[in-house]
């Protein structure tokens, strides 16, 4: 859209006239553009510079029939510089129209980034409302490592996933993990259909052969754990003993084989909260999609979805990323060990204490490749150290989960159970709704068990190049 394009990607000379232009007519220049990209080692386009969003309201209304997608997010900042303009990831849709302040704002679109320049600088520290109206078929976004996010349309509706970076395929935003707000997220389907997000539903109201879902995350939440999931859903609700309201959403032919599981999803917590510390949220669920829609299960907040029915082990994984993930987010894609690391040796205690392998005898296995005690032993554990993945399409491979786990029972080999339980409960306190990366981790656990881990775990285990011998 021509008369809405006010800079164009490859002509700086134009971005210096205009800084010129409004240097010569306002009376002080408040304001320099935002950065386009935070620079993270992976993903340095993701999410941007200059603010930090405290909350999206996302109104969302989806046909399935036509597969069309309408959205209005309402998304309020902090400038933490003065802007003259800044950006937000949206990849795919048509933007209709942007408003800061209630003002129209112009704004221009190159790849991923949706550059909005408001009709009068923010200044430093100043709260602002910005609302984007757009609209369009939301794309399916492939990872670098060949899996699909972004939206995914299934047989009967569709999923909609992020991570690392699909979430900017179906809302404009601040895309990266390092900055979490809390979210109203309403979706609007035609009457028949279930829409599930995260958080507690609000209200469920129906109007004109809609029904208008409204969920609410009452907790931060990094952008890539928003859900959203539109079908023909079997839902049913309940309790956890700590009064965590539950809700579950199921393809119907993946009911009967997801029940058991499920069912331990309040036992689950309940053991997660004694291992690690108080449950973050105020919310808890799954969503269940049809084998051969989604190819991968996903820690999305509060409510993790599952490619067909889950084993126990997999909901004990994702309900563990609940504390390390999502509640104690990674500061860059770089830091992905602690999710999974830790959600993979959430399954390992898991085992343990309920009469299956001890952590020990799963550290064993991988050491030795021992397939007979643990199938998943002959993973390629030892191929990089979890510190250092050596690409973007690296931060789901198994040195990341596993070798991640086997840091995590390295440090309790050192240093004991009481303290290695006391440690894992400081970390998720320490950094609750924050985030945090392997710098902090290795800091936090010296410190907290006063234990020298330098050569036999962060050299050996985290960061070394060579497979440890043990
Ligand atoms: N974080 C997810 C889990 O471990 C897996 C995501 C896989 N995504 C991918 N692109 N390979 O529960
Ligand atoms: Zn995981």
């Amino acid at each position: 859209m021509d008369n809405r394009t006010f800079f164009r990607a490859a002509a700086p000379v134009t971005a210096a006239l205009l800084a010129l232009t409004t240097g010569c007519t306002g009376s002080t220049v408040q304001g320099r553009p935002g950065a386009a990209g935070l620079r993270d080692p992976f993903f340095p386009k993701a999410g941007n510079g200059g603010y930090d969003v405290s909350h999206y309201d996302l109104a969302i209304d989806y046909r399935p029939d036509s597969g069309r997608l309408s959205g209005t997010a309402v998304i309020t900042a902090r400038a933490t510089q003065g802007l003259s303009s800044f950006n937000l990831d949206l990849s795919g849709l048509d933007v209709e129209d942007v408003k800061v302040q209630d003002a129209s704002a112009r704004f221009n679109r190159t790849g991923q980034e949706l550059t909005v320049r408001p009709a009068e600088d923010l200044k430093k520290g100043q709260e602002f409302r910005t609302v984007v109206t757009y609209s369009g078929k939301p794309r399916t976004v492939n990872d670098p490592d060949g899996s699909a996010e972004g939206w995914i349309p299934t047989g009967d509706g569709a999923v909609a996933v992020g991570e690392p970076v699909g979430s900017m395929a179906w809302f404009p935003g601040n895309h990266h993990p390092s900055d979490k707000a809390t979210y109203d997220i309403t979706l609007t389907v035609p009457k028949g259909y279930e829409a599930v997000s995260n958080g507690r539903l609000e209200s469920r109201t129906e109007k004109n052969g809609t029904s208008a879902f409204r969920w609410r995350s009452a907790q931060p939440m990094a952008g890539y754990l928003a859900i959203a999931a539109i079908g023909k859903y079997r839902v049913t609700t309940g309790r956890t003993a700590s009064g965590i309201p539950v809700y579950n959403a199921v393809a119907p032919e993946e009911a009967a084989a997801s029940a058991e599981a499920l069912g331990r999803i309040p036992e689950i917590v309940d053991w997660g909260s004694r291992r690690f510390g108080a449950y973050p949220f105020d919310a808890a669920g799954a969503v269940v999609e049809a084998e051969d829609t989604l190819g991968y299960a996903l820690e999305t907040q509060t409510r993790p979805v599952y490619p067909g029915a889950p084993t126990d082990d997999l909901v004990v994984h994702e309900m563990a990323h609940q504390w390390f993930g999502n509640s104690v987010s990674p500061k860059s894609w770089k830091d992905m060990w602690l999710n999974e690391g830790f959600a993979t040796y959430a399954e390992w205690l898991w085992s343990e204490d309920h009469g299956g392998l001890t952590a020990e005898e799963h550290f064993r296995a991988f050491l030795k490749g021992d397939t007979k005690a643990d199938p998943s032993a002959d993973a390629d554990w030892g191929a990089f150290p979890p510190a250092n993945p050596p690409s973007a399409k690296a931060i789901s491979d198994d040195p990341v989960y596993y070798r991640g786990a086997m840091v995590l029972h390295r440090i309790r080999q050192e240093v004991g159970d009481r303290k290695f339980f006391d440690l894992v409960r400081g970390w998720t306190a320490e950094h609750r709704h924050g985030n945090a990366s392997t710098a902090d981790f290795v800091a936090y656990t010296e410190q907290r068990t006063g234990k020298d881990l330098d050569e036999q775990v962060w050299q050996n285990w985290l960061y070394g190049a060579d497979k440890p011998k043990g």
